[in-house]
């Protein structure tokens, strides 16, 4: 283990050197709500999924690192054409997105010919351009109330998609068999255990987890959602129901305010490969470049698109 002068040395040399190289190839560094803390501490942008791919569209400089994982930065890529999008690990992936094929979801438009499409961001490039809109956990709802259709096929997350259903009961909803595996591992019992510990605390969760985890929430929402309610509400204490890095960004805006995990569990293995070394490393050599061949990304550039016209 390195000692932890040594360490801070470290992380010195590289936020120096990632800082050079950000001024060198005119970059800007966005990182999700999930990134490690040290990453978020350096980035230019922080946000939720929405937030990153549109504000990303306005950034003046022509080289974007972002730290997420790859259908993030696909989306970065598709809304900011003529910029160069890099993921420093080219492994960061996520299994949502990957549990929808556009082969399976083919089939199910078979199915359901009179369905529009709807796919959740956690999807992959050739997925969103089988569909007929996109959303993010923070508009979720208002995109599905904004179709015409009464029929939609919501894919790839079950989870989100039956929390979506109960808002807008007017609306038939088909969902796919997918989750997100670390949201998908808190229980319940996990959930009501730590209430009985911090009974002042309110529970903030992300409408990934499951039905029975979303029942017992005083606030549901995406990861900007919930740092807005953290920041808002006039409660000292609550439980976080979603990958522990957004706790870093809680605890910055509200350092007087208690914060309380559900369960150890709760890491995303994926958000937490990209490290300051990567990030050096991916402005050096400028790498991994990440690009959607132009016939999908038009299509899926529409879905995108459609789903910003409606947010607003
Ligand atoms: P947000 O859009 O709420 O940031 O969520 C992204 C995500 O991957 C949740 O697991
Ligand atoms: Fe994908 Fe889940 Fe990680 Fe979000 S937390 S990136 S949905 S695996």
């Amino acid at each position: 283990m390195m000692k932890p002068e040594f360490d801070a040395k470290y992380k010195e040399h590289l936020t120096r050197k990632i800082l050079d190289l950000k001024k060198e190839r005119d970059a800007i560094i966005v990182a999700h709500n999930y990134q490690r803390d040290e990453i978020q501490e350096l980035a230019d942008i922080t946000g939720d999924s929405y937030a990153l791919a549109t504000k990303v569209v306005k950034a003046k400089e022509k080289v974007v690192v972002f730290c997420g994982v790859k259908f993030m930065a696909e989306s970065a890529y598709m809304l900011s054409p003529g910029k160069t999008v890099l993921l420093p690990v080219e492994e960061a992936g996520c299994p949502l997105a990957d549990m929808a094929t556009v082969e399976k979801l083919r089939k199910k438009k078979d199915e359901y010919p009179e369905a529009a499409v709807v796919s959740y961001v956690n999807s992959t490039a050739a997925v969103k351009a089988e569909s007929d809109i996109c959303c993010t956990s923070s508009n979720a709802i208002k995109v599905v109330k904004s179709l015409k259709e009464e029929k939609i096929i919501f894919v790839p997350d079950k989870n989100l998609g039956r929390y979506v259903r109960e808002h807008v009961p007017e609306k038939e909803l088909i969902l796919w068999d997918g989750y997100c595996v670390v949201h998908m591992r808190l229980t319940r019992e996990e959930v009501v255990k730590t209430k009985e510990l911090y009974p002042n605390a309110e529970f903030i969760v992300h409408p990934e987890c499951r039905k029975e985890v979303l029942e017992l929430a005083d606030y549901t929402g995406s990861t900007a959602g919930m740092l807005k309610y953290v920041n808002e509400s006039p409660c000292q204490e609550f439980i976080v129901g979603t990958e522990i890095g957004i706790i870093y960004r809680m605890k910055r805006d509200n350092p007087e305010k208690k914060f309380y995990v559900p369960t150890d569990q709760f890491i995303c293995a994926n958000m937490k490969l990209t490290t300051l070394g990567w990030i050096a490393r991916s402005l050096e050599k400028m790498v991994y470049k990440i690009e959607v061949p132009e016939n999908t990304a038009v299509k899926a550039r529409k879905a995108l698109e459609r789903m910003v016209e409606v947010t607003g």
